[in-house]
C-alpha cells in the first residue's frame, strides 16, 4: 500500500468540523495521518492535568475509518507551564541571547529538564495508545534542527565538554587533536573550553568541527531518548522523525541508522523550474540512507508560508512532484497539512483541503492524487540499488564549509553534488548516495564530487572499489581532527589517484580558467602526476601545461571544477558501461525496481520514444514505441517481462 494523507491537527478546529474531516479523508483514499505534533500543551495544559480525552476521540475516528495514524510524540513545543518554571531550558544563541517562547521548538538540546520531561510525555503517550490499533508510526520530535539547532548556554557548554572528554579522554588529546598551540589556545582542563561563541575572530576550525558533530550527537540523543521510551512500551510500532532532505546541520547517515523508516518532508520550490533536480537529489539520499523505501511525510499540496514569496503549484504540479517521489523510491505521499489553518504562521500554507474547502481545484487535485495513487499500489516496497553512487560525507561538508579559514569560501558541498548530480538526472540514470566507508560493491560508477575531510579508512573503501572511481577536487586535505595530512594532499588518496597536490588556485567568481577538456571555474590546483597519466591540462594562465585531469587505472583525479562535467561525464559513462534513457530537456525518467517513471516537469507537450513497452498504471493502457507526455504529465510504466 503506498501512503496517502498528512499532518492532521484537529486541535485546531472545534470538534463539529472533525465528522466532516474524516468523510473528506475516506473520500480522498487517506490512508494515514500524523496528528499530535505540536499538541503538548493542549495534552498536558498544566504538570500532570492530563487531557487525553480529544486525541482518543480523533485515534477512534481514524481508526473507524481505516485510517493509521503517525501519532506525534508532541515533544516539538514543550509548553509555557514548562518554559516559565524552567526559564533555562529555552536555547541560547552564539552572541549569548536566550530565545523567548512563543513560536516551537524551544528547547536547548542539552536540557535536562526538557529531555525529562519529553522521555516522561512520550512514555506516557505510549502507555494510553499502546493497544490502540490506529497507532501504526511513532513520530517522535519534528524536523529535528529546523529551528534549534545548537544552544550556546553553560548546561551545552557542560554537555559538549562531557562529549569531548569521551571522545579524547585527556585535555592533552583534545590540545593535540585541535592544534591548540597555534594562537595560544592551550588548555589545561576540560572546564576552560567553550562551544563556539562569538569570538574576536575567526574560531578555531577543528573545534567548529567538533560542535558540528556535536550539535548532531546531541539532537540525536534527545531522539533516542523518546525512542528507548517508546520501544519499552511498543516494541512493534515502526520508530521515525521527518528529516529535511539534505541538511547540513545532522549527519543522516547516523540519525538513519537509529530510526525504522526514514520519511523526509521535502518543499521544492513551484517558482523555480530547476527544483525538481536538487530534490531528487535529496530523495535519492532518503532512498540510499537505509538502502530500502522511505516516505515522504510532508510536502505541499501547493503554496508554502515560508518563503518571502510564496508561489503556488500551479494545476498539475502537486500531482507531478508526488509521483517523482514515488519514482525515487517512496512509499507514499503525504502533506503538510490536511485542512487549510485559519491562524497562525501557517495560516497561508496550502493543504489538502483549502480554505475554500471543496469547491477549489485544490480539492479536485487531493482527488485525483487519491485515485493516482490506488492506481500505483504495485510499486510499494520496491527497491533496486543503482549502478552509480555519489559519495557524501558529513564530516567532510563541515570542514569544507568552515567559516574564515579556507583557501576560498566557495566550494559548497551541494553545489558539487549537484555538478554530478545534473548531467546524471537529465540523462535518465538512476543515483544512490554513499558515505565514504560503506561497501560499494555493485556500483559501475562512483563520483566523490569532493572529501576534503578524508580517514585512511575512507582511503581504505575507496580503494577497495573496483568499478570506474571519480575523485572531485580539494580532496584528501585533512584527517578527521581537520590536520592537513602529512605531505599535503591528497593525503591516505594519493597511492590510488597517482598525484600530488603542491598549491591549490581557487577562482574569484566569474573567473574561468581555459583546460584541454573545458573550462573551468571556482577552484584549480597546481598538481603533479607522480603515478598517473594526465588526461587533460590546463591551458594559459599561471598553470598552462600543467596536469589538470589524471587517471590511473579505473581512478580519475580532476583538480578542478569543470564549468560543464557533461562531456567528461559521458566518457566516463561509456567506460562504466552506463546507459540512462533518452529523453527530452526537463522530462525526468526515472526506474523503480520494473518501472519505469517519466515525469514532464516542462509546460509544453513532449514526445519520447519508450526504451521497453509497458503498461501505463495510471491509465491501464499498454505503450509502446514514441509517445507524447502533455505538459506536467506522467507515465508509471511497468515494464514487460518484470512484474
Ligand atoms: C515542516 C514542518 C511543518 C510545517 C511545514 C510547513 O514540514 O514539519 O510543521 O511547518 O514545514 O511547510
Amino acid at each position: 500500500m503506498l501512503r496517502f494523507g498528512g499532518d492532521y491537527n484537529p486541535e485546531q478546529w472545534p470538534e463539529e468540523v472533525w465528522a466532516e474531516d474524516l468523510r473528506l479523508m475516506s473520500e480522498a483514499g487517506v490512508n494515514m495521518a500524523t496528528v499530535a505534533v505540536f499538541a503538548w500543551s493542549r495534552l498536558e495544559p498544566e504538570q500532570g492535568a492530563w487531557d487525553f480525552a480529544w486525541l482518543d476521540r480523533i485515534l477512534d475516528l481514524l481508526h473507524e475509518h481505516g485510517i493509521d495514524a503517525d501519532l506525534a510524540t508532541a515533544t516539538a513545543t514543550p509548553p509555557p507551564w514548562l518554559v516559565r518554571a524552567h526559564p533555562e531550558m529555552m536555547p541560547v544563541t552564539a552572541d549569548g541571547v536566550r530565545l523567548e517562547f512563543g513560536s516551537r521548538q524551544g528547547y536547548c538540546p542539552s536540557s535536562p529538564v526538557y529531555r525529562t520531561h519529553a522521555v516522561r510525555l512520550a512514555r506516557t503517550l505510549a502507555t494510553r495508545y499502546a493497544s490502540h490499533p490506529a497507532l501504526k508510526m511513532w513520530h517522535i520530535g519534528n524536523e529535528y534542527a529546523d529551528h534549534t539547532l545548537e544552544c550556546f548556554c553553560e548546561v551545552s557548554a557542560a554537555h559538549f565538554r562531557t562529549w569531548l572528554e569521551a571522545r579524547y579522554g585527556t585535555i592533552g588529546g583534545l590540545n593535540a587533536a585541535w592544534g591548540t598551540s597555534c594562537w595560544g589556545q592551550l588548555y589545561t582542563g576540560f572546564d576552560q573550553v567553550e562551544p563556539p561563541r562569538t569570538a574576536p575572530g575567526p574560531v578555531n576550525p577543528a573545534q567548529l568541527l567538533d560542535w558540528r558533530r556535536f550539535c548532531s550527537d546531541a539532537l540525536l540523543e534527545l531522539f533516542e531518548a523518546e525512542k528507548a521510551a517508546l520501544r519499552e512500551v511498543t516494541p512493534d510500532i515502526p520508530v521515525t522523525t521527518n528529516f529535511m532532505s539534505i541538511l547540513h546541520g545532522l549527519d543522516y547517515w547516523k540519525w538513519a541508522a537509529a530510526e525504522d523508516l526514514v520519511t523526509d518532508d521535502a518543499y521544492p520550490d513551484p517558482a523555480d523550474p530547476e527544483s525538481h533536480v536538487a530534490i531528487a537529489l535529496s530523495y535519492d539520499l532518503m532512498r540510499s540512507l537505509k538502502r530500502q523505501p522511505w516516505l515522504l511525510l510532508e510536502s505541499s499540496p501547493s503554496a508554502v508560508s515560508w518563503r518571502a514569496v510564496n508561489a503556488p503549484k500551479p494545476p498539475g504540479m502537486m500531482r507531478l512532484h508526488s509521483l517523482q517521489a514515488l519514482a525515487h523510491g517512496s512509499d507514499g505521499v503525504m502533506f503538510f497539512q490536511w485542512r487549510q489553518a485559519r491562524f497562525g504562521p501557517e495560516k497561508f500554507h496550502s493543504a489538502l483541503l483549502p480554505h475554500g474547502g471543496t469547491a477549489t481545484r485544490g480539492w479536485q487535485e487531493t482527488l485525483q492524487l487519491g485515485r493516482d495513487l490506488k492506481a500505483l499500489a504495485e510499486v510499494a516496497g520496491s527497491y533496486e540499488q543503482a549502478q552509480v553512487a555519489l559519495v557524501l560525507d558529513w564530516d567532510s561538508w563541515w570542514g569544507l564549509e568552515a567559516p574564515e579559514s579556507m583557501p576560498s569560501d566557495r566550494l559548497k558541498l551541494k553545489e558539487l553534488l549537484l555538478d554530478w548530480y545534473r548531467p546524471l538526472h537529465a540523462r535518465g540514470i538512476a543515483v544512490d548516495l554513499a558515505p565514504p566507508g560503506r561497501d560499494l560493491t555493485g556500483y559501475r560508477l562512483v563520483i566523490v564530487p569532493n572529501l576534503y575531510l578524508c580517514t585512511e579508512e575512507s582511503a581504505k573503501a575507496l580503494s577497495a572499489f573496483d568499478g570506474e572511481l571519480v575523485v572531485g577536487p580539494f580532496s584528501g586535505v585533512v584527517d578527521a581532527a581537520d590536520q592537513v595530512h602529512p605531505g599535503g594532499a591528497p593525503g591516505p588518496l594519493r597511492d590510488l589517484l597517482g598525484v600530488t597536490v603542491e598549491e591549490f588556485w581557487p577562482l574569484h567568481d566569474g573567473v574561468t580558467q581555459a583546460t584541454t577538456a573545458g573550462a573551468a571555474r571556482t577552484w584549480t590546483e597546481w598538481i603533479h602526476a607522480t603515478d598517473a597519466e594526465v588526461v587533460a591540462r590546463y591551458r594559459g594562465g599561471e598553470l598552462d601545461g600543467r596536469p589538470a585531469i589524471t587517471r590511473k587505472g579505473g581512478v580519475t583525479y580532476l583538480s578542478c571544477r569543470l564549468d560543464d562535467p557533461a562531456p567528461f561525464l559521458d566518457t566516463v559513462l561509456a567506460r562504466a558501461d552506463v546507459h540512462g534513457v533518452e529523453v527530452p530537456r526537463g522530462v525526468e525518467a526515472v526506474r523503480r525496481a520494473g518501472h519505469l517513471f517519466l515525469l514532464n516537469h516542462t509546460t509544453d507537450p513532449q514526445r519520447i520514444t519508450l526504451p521497453q513497452a509497458g503498461t501505463d498504471l495510471l491509465t491501464a493502457t499498454s505503450r509502446q514505441g514514441e509517445i507524447e507526455l502533455a505538459p506536467r504529465d506522467a507515465v508509471v510504466l511497468r515494464l514487460e517481462g518484470r512484474k
